[in-house]
C-alpha cells in the first residue's frame, strides 16, 4: 500500500455546485454525463469528492447513500484517468468507511474497482446482469398464465406509499422510505402490483439520457415481475435498461428473449462478511447500481 499522495487536497462534502465536475469526471471514464441521476444522488445521499490540484475541477469522487442506521449503499467511485493508480480511490473508499459506522456497506463493482474494493475487505456476495435493448412486450404480454392475475396499476404516493414502503423495508432489510418518496417524482411511472388486498410488488421506470432504467422492481414471484416490466416499458420509444440481480435465472431468460442483451455484468459486494438483512429472493431489479 502506497501512502497517501500529499500533493491533493483532502476529502472534502460535494453539494449540487460540483454537479458539472462529476459529469466531466463521468466523462473521463467513458461513463455518460446523468445529470438527473447524480442529482438525485448528491441531494438524497452525500457525496464525497477530491479536487484536482492542477485547478481542472474534481480528481475523484464517491456517493454514500444511507438507509437508516442499517444499511448503505456506495456508488458513483471515480477517479480521473490522469490520476490513476495515486491512492485516491483507496482514499476516497477509507473516508467512506469511516463516515458509514456501523452501517453494513454494500456496492455494484466494476472489473476496475472489485480488486481495490477488495483489498479494502469487501466480499462478493452475488452479480447483478445490466440488460440492455428495445424491449418487445409481445402479443402475450406477461408471457404465462394469469395475466388478469397480476395486471399492475399507477402507484399514487397518498394511496401506496406507506404500503409500498413496508414491502420494500420486508425486502431490502433497510429503511429506503425517504429515497422512495423521491422516486414518485423522479421516475416516468411506478407501479404495483396487487394481491389479496396488499401490495405484493412494485416497479418504477425512469429515465436518463436516451434510455428508459427499470427499477427498483420488487416481485413476489417472476410472474409478477414480468407483470410490472412489461407496464412500465409498455409505449417506450426509446432503448431500456434493467439491472437484475442474477438468482433471478429464468426472468434473465425471459428478458433475453424480450430482446434485452447483457450489456456488463458488476459484482454486487458487502463489507466486512456481513449478511445484508430482508429477503432478497423478492429483490429482482436494482434502482441503480449506485444504490443498490
Ligand atoms: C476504480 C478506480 C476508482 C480506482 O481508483 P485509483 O485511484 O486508480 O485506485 P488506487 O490508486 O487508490 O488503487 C487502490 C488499490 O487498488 C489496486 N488496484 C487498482 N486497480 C488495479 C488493477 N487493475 N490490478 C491490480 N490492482 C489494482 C491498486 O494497486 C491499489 O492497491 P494499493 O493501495 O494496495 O497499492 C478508478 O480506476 C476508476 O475510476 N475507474 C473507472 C470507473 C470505475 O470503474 N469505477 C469503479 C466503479 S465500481
Amino acid at each position: 500500500m502506497k501512502p497517501a499522495d500529499p500533493s491533493f487536497p483532502p476529502v472534502r462534502r460535494l453539494g449540487l455546485g460540483d454537479l458539472p465536475h462529476c459529469l466531466d469526471l463521468a466523462q473521463d471514464r467513458s461513463w455518460p454525463r446523468e445529470e438527473r441521476k447524480w442529482r438525485l444522488l448528491l441531494e438524497n445521499g452525500e457525496g464525497f469528492g477530491i479536487d484536482a490540484p492542477d485547478g481542472g475541477g474534481l480528481a475523484g469522487t464517491v456517493v454514500l447513500t444511507r438507509y437508516g442506521r442499517t444499511a448503505a449503499a456506495v456508488g458513483m467511485m471515480l477517479v480521473a484517468s490522469r490520476y490513476s493508480g495515486r491512492g485516491l480511490g483507496r482514499r476516497l473508499m477509507n473516508h467512506v468507511l469511516a463516515e458509514a459506522g456501523d452501517a453494513t456497506l454494500f456496492l455494484c463493482a466494476t472489473e476496475y474497482g472489485r480488486l481495490l474494493y477488495e483489498k479494502l475487505g469487501f466480499e462478493t456476495a452475488g452479480v447483478v446482469e445490466a440488460r440492455v435493448g428495445r424491449f418487445d412486450t409481445g402479443d402475450d404480454p406477461y408471457g404465462g398464465p394469469g395475466t388478469g392475475r397480476t395486471a399492475s396499476r399507477l402507484a399514487e404516493p397518498a394511496r401506496d406509499l406507506a404500503a409500498l414502503c413496508a414491502l420494500d423495508v420486508e425486502v431490502f432489510g433497510a429503511d429506503r422510505s425517504r429515497l422512495l418518496t423521491r422516486l414518485f417524482a423522479f421516475a416516468e411511472q411506478v407501479r404495483v402490483v396487487e394481491r389479496g388486498g396488499g401490495i405484493t410488488g412494485y416497479g418504477a421506470a425512469w429515465r436518463s439520457g436516451d434510455r428508459l432504467f427499470v427499477g427498483p422492481v420488487v416481485a413476489e414471484d417472476d410472474e409478477t415481475a414480468r407483470a410490472l416490466v412489461t407496464d412500465l416499458t409498455r409505449d417506450a420509444d426509446v432503448r431500456i435498461r434493467i439491472d437484475i440481480h442474477h438468482r433471478h435465472q429464468e426472468l434473465i431468460s425471459w428478458f433475453a428473449g424480450r430482446g434485452l442483451a447483457q450489456a456488463s455484468t458488476t459484482a454486487f459486494m458487502v463489507h466486512g462478511g456481513r449478511v445484508l438483512p430482508g429477503d432478497r429472493s423478492r429483490l429482482v431489479a436494482s434502482f441503480m447500481s449506485a444504490l443498490g
